[in-house]
């Protein structure tokens, strides 16, 4: 009898059970983190900005000098297999392309070895949020990874080790700062809006990861004459909004209540926040694939 717990996941060109699949220990991604990734939704059966993913993807590759060797229809083909495999109505699918395997050595530049890739699914109930119901306590910390916060890497240890302490005291996650500025949340980017509906939240650089989900609602949010402005805000504008949200592709829009225990606006999630997360929403579900 099949078991509905093991899932079916994809490994360098074979569907395996979870607990058969292997990478092997000198692969770069787990002696250097050297590999990329992405984590694509799926909302009845379908990928949301599925196109975006890919093209940050390619991105990565590009300035991470790794070779761009899996096509964006063979990807799609992979990420529509996982869904029927493994009968996934909403969750995410999660996939790796890492340098590939060689022995131990900084210099990569005698690889031989083709890029590896392999994804899975993960099951969760994303549109019904409870956590976007409630709101998020936000704790703040100092930015201290490393300056390329744009690629997507899985060099992700400092946001791991951040978010896990600010949960141990109560919070929900964090938002990082640089200076005086918020930069982006532990796995999100961060927003916030003003006495004057205007929405705020930090232009595209080094500093942030280009969020997919970051693009879709500001683009969403344009297209419904809301004012929307690209450039950092302060930890004291921040705690004076009268709404703060995050995005991405797992959490949507995500309101935000608290952030170092100071209550955002009136402590509840916003309305423009919480209308955002509902345009949005609708908006890529049209768009799915
Ligand atoms: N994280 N900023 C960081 C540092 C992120 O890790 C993410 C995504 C985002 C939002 O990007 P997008 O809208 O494309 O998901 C911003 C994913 C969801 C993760 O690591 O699980």
């Amino acid at each position: 009898m099949k078991d509905l717990t093991m899932r079916t996941v994809y490994v360098n060109g074979v569907y395996l059970p979870e607990d058969q699949a292997q990478i092997s220990i000198f692969d770069r991604a787990v002696l250097f983190a050297d590999a990329v990734y992405e984590v694509t939704a799926v909302v009845d059966r379908k990928l949301l900005d599925f196109k975006g993913h890919m093209a940050r993807l390619k991105r990565s590759l590009n300035e991470m000098d790794m070779d761009d060797v899996y096509s964006h229809d063979d990807l799609l083909s992979i990420h529509r297999a996982l869904i029927e495999k493994n009968d996934l109505d909403e969750g995410v699918i999660y996939l790796q392309v890492t340098r590939g395997v060689a022995d131990r050595d900084f210099d990569f530049s005698q690889i031989e070895s083709t890029p590896g890739l392999f994804l899975f699914t993960q099951a969760k109930n994303l549109v019904k949020n409870s956590l976007a119901a409630r709101g998020q306590n936000i704790s703040l910390v100092e930015d201290q990874r490393w300056g390329r916060s744009d690629i997507k890497t899985v060099q992700l240890l400092f946001s791991s080790l951040s978010k896990t302490r600010a949960k141990k005291n109560g919070a929900d996650d964090v938002w990082l700062y640089r200076g005086d500025e918020i930069t982006e949340g532990s796995s999100n980017n961060a927003y916030i809006v003003t006495e004057n509906d205007e929405i705020i939240t930090r232009e595209l650089s080094t500093d942030i990861l280009h969020g997919i989900t970051r693009n879709s609602v500001l683009n969403v949010a344009r297209l419904h004459q809301m004012k929307v402005i690209e450039r950092a805000f302060t930890i004291d504008e921040l705690k004076s909004a009268k709404e703060a949200f995050s995005t991405s592709a797992s959490g949507f829009v995500n309101p935000v209540v608290t952030v170092d225990g100071v209550p955002i606006g009136s402590g509840e999630p916003g309305t423009i926040s919480k209308s955002l997360r509902q345009t949005y929403l609708q908006a890529s579900l049209e768009n799915a694939i």
